[in-house]
């Protein structure tokens, strides 16, 4: 069968699924054409003709799909900034528009002497990991609740051979005393869903991710971000930074909340490939 065929097939059951969230114009298609490129091994000329053999791993896949199952569980990992990290059911699977929030922290951290990077709720080290690839010299930790979570971040950091250390704790609880007042960049993408609209995620996220990934069970979801913010101000340096990345509908919120900690040059930046991600930053309060 030609490549042209098999995507427009896949497309077509792709876009049929109710289990898939269709938020994104054309999502289909580029989901199709990841999965061929991954049954293929590389990206096929739109007439080259595709081996039955491979038509039908490729078919599977996108069966597999068409349940919500993420792309990042079909394929087991995800890229993140260039790292193609394991992905696995239990483990909330990195965003892309992460990478706006690594990025932050990356260039707040070059040029700084013997700088230290803190990642809260690492789950499974994406951003830490991309710190500690694009960032060399930074000193960094990344923390989560879930020990599945940081058992995978160690495998990811052992992968890549990256320098991280990663600790099972509820927030700053797993880090050593002696970083008080020496961090230079705290980053934070939390579960920040209020729990009343839990049952308004879509499919493919409610079944597939974990529910203490998604939530603080807090009626706002401003509970794990107003501790953070209250926190951070021990363990940051005097000229350290508070970054946290949340959806577009929550900016106000958290940006309110770092201006009642006393954070001094507040803003809420915006980025990403849709430019729709924002990340809140802050410095420490003097
Ligand atoms: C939305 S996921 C983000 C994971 C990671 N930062 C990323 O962007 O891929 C939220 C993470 O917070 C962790 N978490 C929830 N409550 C926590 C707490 N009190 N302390 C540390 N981690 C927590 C969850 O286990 C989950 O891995």
């Amino acid at each position: 069968m030609e490549a042209r065929r098999a995507l427009a097939h896949a497309v077509e059951q792709l876009a049929a699924s109710p289990a898939i969230d269709h938020w994104q114009r054309g999502r289909e298609r580029i989901e199709a054409e990841d999965l061929l490129d991954y049954v293929l091994g590389e990206e096929p000329e739109p007439g080259d003709e595709v081996s039955g053999a491979n038509v039908r791993r490729f078919q599977a896949l996108v069966a597999r799909r068409v349940t919500g199952e993420p792309i990042a569980f079909i394929k087991g990992y995800a890229e993140f900034r260039g790292l193609e990290l394991i992905a696995r059911p239990g483990v909330f699977v990195q965003r892309d528009s992460s990478e706006f929030l690594a990025e932050q922290a990356i260039r707040r951290l070059r040029g700084r002497k013997h700088p230290v990077h803190v990642d809260l709720a690492t789950g499974g080290g994406a951003i830490a990991l991309a710190v500690a690839n694009e960032a060399p010299g930074t000193e960094v930790w990344g923390v989560d609740l879930a020990d599945d979570a940081v058992r995978l971040a160690r495998r990811n950091a052992n992968a890549f051979e990256l320098e991280a250390s990663f600790r099972v704790g509820d927030l700053f609880g797993g880090l050593p005393a002696r970083l008080r007042g020496s961090v230079d960049v705290i980053t934070l993408h939390p579960p920040y869903v209020p729990v009343g609209e839990l049952g308004d995620l879509p499919g493919e996220i409610r079944d597939w991710e974990p529910t203490h990934t998604l939530t603080d069970h807090s009626a706002d979801g401003m509970r794990l971000i107003t501790r953070t913010v209250s926190e951070s101000p021990r363990w940051l340096r005097s000229s350290g930074w508070l970054l946290i990345e949340v959806s577009p509908d929550r900016a106000r919120d958290v940006k309110r909340a770092f201006a009642a900690g006393g954070f001094r040059d507040v803003r809420s930046t915006k980025g990403g490939e849709l430019q729709v991600t924002r990340v809140i930053v802050g410095r420490r309060p003097r």
